[in-house]
């Protein structure tokens, strides 16, 4: 992913809400390649069909495409495993043995706990979704946790600059680095370094915080966050 020139970018599972949206969040500010990944290659190029449909409305002239997750994943130089955190290990799983040399994989994904009053955090077993998708990645892929707290609306909107935050873990320093950069080429977000995968529950477990926050207080909608 060097520079950022050329980049080519797999989502799996971008025919949900925040996949979708994060592809057509790269799709309108970056000039990289995104390939919207599914279980099934017919529901990826559906939906690619939808979000060139939203870019070209948008005036963005975006490179866009759509596989089945396992395709979507060979030869890219991210995938991004855009599915619940219930579904992420049999999702990295059926990838795994098509991520190439120099592919970084990483999670978004968040384990929520709904209750009568809010959202409670529910990690996996091994502590984080991120922790999990590294448990399951082949030992020499890099995994990086990003994009936990960014609002699938807030993405979609891609006439407005998100003007938040995201926080980047991972144990990898040059693989953490290069997902930070291509966040920030995200209009309005910028990247802060997190530290190690060790530090991805207390990551992820701002989601369902803004969650129950939103819920609770008027007016807050698709809130993201800010450290200032
Ligand atoms: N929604 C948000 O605002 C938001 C914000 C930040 C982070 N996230 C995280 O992003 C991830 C995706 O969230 P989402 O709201 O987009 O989820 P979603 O719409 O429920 O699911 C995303 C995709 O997962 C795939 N999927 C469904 N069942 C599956 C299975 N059994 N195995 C493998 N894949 C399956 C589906 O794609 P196909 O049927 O096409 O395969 C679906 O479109 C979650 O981990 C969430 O925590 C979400």
């Amino acid at each position: 992913v060097s520079h950022l020139r050329d980049v080519q970018i797999a989502i799996l599972g971008a025919t949900g809400d925040f996949g979708g949206a994060l592809a057509l969040r790269l799709a309108a500010d970056t000039d990289h390649e995104t390939v919207v990944g599914s279980r099934d290659p017919s529901r990826a190029r559906d939906a690619v069909e939808d979000y060139r449909e939203t870019l070209a409305d948008a005036g963005a002239d975006a490179s866009i495409s759509g596989a089945g997750n396992a395709d979507a994943a060979d030869g890219a130089d991210v995938v991004i495993a855009a599915v619940q955190a219930y579904h992420l290990e049999s999702t990295v799983e059926t990838v795994a043995d098509r991520l190439g040399d120099d592919a970084i994989l990483v999670s978004p994904a968040v384990g929520l706990d709904a209750h009568e009053d809010g959202f409670g955090y529910r990690p996996p077993d091994v502590g984080s979704a991120t922790a999990l998708a590294a448990e399951t990645a082949p030992d020499d892929v890099p995994v990086v946790g990003a994009f936990h707290s960014i609002a699938a609306g807030s993405l979609a909107a891609i006439d407005e600059p998100l003007e938040i935050d995201t926080l980047v873990v991972g144990d990898d320093a040059d693989a953490r680095g290069q997902i930070a950069d291509l966040a920030e080429e995200l209009s309005g977000l910028r990247a802060l370094h997190a530290g190690p995968i060790a530090n991805a529950a207390v990551v992820e477990s701002l989601t369902p915080l803004q969650l129950t926050v939103m819920r609770h207080n008027d007016g807050l909608h698709d809130v993201g966050v800010k450290f200032q």
